[in-house]
């Protein structure tokens, strides 16, 4: 879900709903806001995309200088307006927004129903306003202090209430929520990009603060009601970089943003012959074992990173999916390295398994794209990468800055671990080609959404691959589903014929990777086994692999087999996008989907 806040002295709704409209990306289930005048609290909620709220509030003038707003994505109740947020006590004098999920909902449900109060929704959100009401008596700090201490669970919460026509109150915890204030407003909202276009300093609030905006002017306590001073960091990059910029949508000007993002986290990286003065203090004599765990594409990027580090040191490395992570019973202690990948830092599995590992000892370091997220501030040590911010709910420009920026950290950790990488200085200089690689990829475009119309009509994709490619086609299924809804499923090429080949029928459409010299042969031997049953295979390999008798093929450039995932990557996000475009979905918004999952 996404948030936004005004207190100012200009009208509150342009704020809010632009704000929301930068954070649709959260959510888009249903969207609502609440104005606030002195007398009374006007709430208006529409189900659906925000232009839907947009047309509602558009039908009169919205003087008030106060607000709150929210755009749902739906995790307790079904998307409704009855579900939408804000939540509004029975007298109307009190509103919330809330993002997060309150654990004990049904415990302090039933003791609010006892007391009388009545319930409107089916969410766990509205709760908070009516347990705000019960402890109301003139002064709200205190009903929020005393509030969030029974709610368990995580909060991102703005209250507005007709008893302050000026102020909006702000409580936090394990759900991300920034502050920014110019002379005459103070605001908030879950992610940078909704406050751009008024300020270029924020301040990330930490877990269990609450602030208090007003026109001009932000206080910040912790939960006890105690001061707390504020941390301010200046975002460079400019708001048009959350614009499209040109492009048909964001998941296009994202992936034709690669060989820039790539080059500027390489930069960022690589200089002085892998310094990384980021990761000093790591105690690299004590780890005797690697964790790698994220979500989704992230968990794909850590899956490469594993692959690499077991080529290059001897050392056990794993690679957990952060939902599983939190729940198995991995070994953790204070020998343990646990690497944490999150394009939005913001993850709720991820931070949850950060936190576990902490609590278990271990060192702990945090791979992310977004400066001053959860995952960056409470991580032992943080690598960014450079990749700007990803509107598009499908990862792509995000996923390629993380192989690259994993590949430098792999040959760091290589080198600290006495590890065998041969030809480091090789490595290198590849890596420092893949911008132009990459931009060699783009450049096929046109071929790879011509080979998409084979699917625009298929319910059903396979992706083989061995070895690194298998990971590639992981991703590129992934990604296909994502965007095009077309079912998608990757495997290693050797299990086709334990059980997948019995699938394959006449025109059943497969991709097929095979770029790694060691194994491509029998990867081909294995499309050829597709191919005897009818199918349609698309290949993609390398320059000099024999590819005769095939229809489809596409050539990557020239790089070392360790990174050839790079250029491969880009040509399945293209295959992905051209088959939702062709089928006309809505590429940067795909249905169900949320860029940032912030719920367990
Ligand atoms: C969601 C997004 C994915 C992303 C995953 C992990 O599912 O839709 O694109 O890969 O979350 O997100 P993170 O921000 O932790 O990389």
């Amino acid at each position: 879900c996404g948030i936004t806040a005004y207190a100012g002295k200009e009208n509150a709704l342009p704020f809010l709903l632009q704000g929301l409209e930068k954070l649709e990306y959260r959510g888009y289930d249903s969207a609502g806001v609440t104005l606030v005048s002195s007398h009374h609290l006007e709430t208006y909620k529409a189900k659906g995309r925000l232009t839907n709220l947009e047309k509602i509030l558009s039908e009169k003038e919205h003087p008030e200088h106060t607000g709150i707003g929210h755009t749902r994505w739906a995790t307790h109740g079904v998307p409704s307006n009855m579900n939408s947020h804000p939540h509004t006590n029975e007298s109307e004098t009190i509103s919330i927004v809330h993002n997060g999920i309150i654990e004990n909902y049904a415990s302090i449900k039933e003791c609010l129903l006892e007391q009388g109060y009545k319930f409107q929704s089916q969410t766990d959100s509205e709760v908070i306003v009516h347990m705000l009401d019960y402890y109301y008596q003139g002064d709200m700090m205190y009903a929020l202090k005393k509030c969030v201490q029974y709610l368990q669970g995580s909060f991102a919460l703005c209250v507005v209430c007709t008893d302050y026509p000026d102020c909006v109150f702000v409580a936090k915890k394990e759900s991300p929520m920034i502050v920014g204030k110019t002379d005459t407003a103070a605001f908030c909202a879950s992610d940078i990009p909704a406050v751009l276009d008024y300020t270029k300093d924020i301040c990330a609030l930490e877990d269990n603060q609450m602030a208090i905006l007003k026109p001009g002017s932000i206080e910040l306590y912790d939960f006890f009601g105690d001061p707390v001073s504020m941390k301010w960091t200046h975002i460079s990059y400019d708001a048009c970089a959350a614009q499209k910029g040109g492009y048909d949508t964001f998941m296009q000007k994202e992936m034709h943003e690669q060989p820039y993002v790539i080059k500027e986290t390489l930069r960022a990286h690589i200089e002085n012959n892998l310094a990384m003065p980021e990761l000093s203090g790591l105690d690299v004599s004590k780890i005797n074992q690697i964790y790698f765990v994220a979500c989704g594409t992230a968990y794909h990027a850590s899956l490469y990173a594993q692959y690499l580090l077991r080529t290059w040191i001897d050392l056990p490395i794993y690679c957990i999916s952060a939902s599983e992570f939190r729940y198995g019973n991995y070994r953790i202690d204070e020998n343990t390295l646990c690497i944490f990948v999150s394009q939005s830092g913001e993850t709720a599995d991820t931070l949850a398994a950060l936190k576990l590992s902490k609590e278990n000892k271990a060192q702990t370091l945090a791979v992310t794209n977004v400066l001053g997220s959860s995952l960056a501030r409470l991580s032992d040590f943080v690598l960014y990468t450079c990749a700007g911010p990803e509107i598009a709910v499908a990862s792509t420009k995000a996923y390629t800055t993380q192989l690259v920026l994993l590949a430098c950290l792999c040959l760091k950790l290589a080198a600290l671990c006495n590890g065998d990488v041969e030809n480091k200085y090789n490595m290198i200089n590849q890596l420092k080609q893949m911008p132009e690689v990459v931009e060699e990829m783009l450049q096929q475009e046109d071929k790879m959404a011509e080979f998409a119309k084979l699917l625009t009509n298929q319910k059903d994709a396979y992706f083989i691959g061995r070895q690194l490619d298998y990971l590639s086609v992981l991703e590129g299924a992934l990604k296909l589903k994502e965007v095009s809804y077309v079912h998608a499923d990757a495997y290693m090429a050797g299990e086709l014929k334990h059980g997948p080949i019995a699938l394959i029928e006449k025109d059943t459409v497969v991709i097929a990777l095979a770029t790694q010299p060691s194994v491509a042969q029998k990867t081909i031997s294995n499309i050829l086994e597709t191919v005897a049953r009818g199918a349609k295979v698309i290949l993609i390999t390398s320059k000099n692999q024999n590819a005769e008798g095939f229809d489809y093929v596409i050539r990557i450039p020239d790089v070392d087999p360790l990174f050839s995932c790079i250029p491969a990557t880009v040509l399945l996000q293209e295959l992905a996008y051209y088959v939702a475009k062709e089928k006309g979905c809505d590429v940067d918004k795909p249905r169900n989907l949320a860029k940032s999952v912030t719920v367990e």
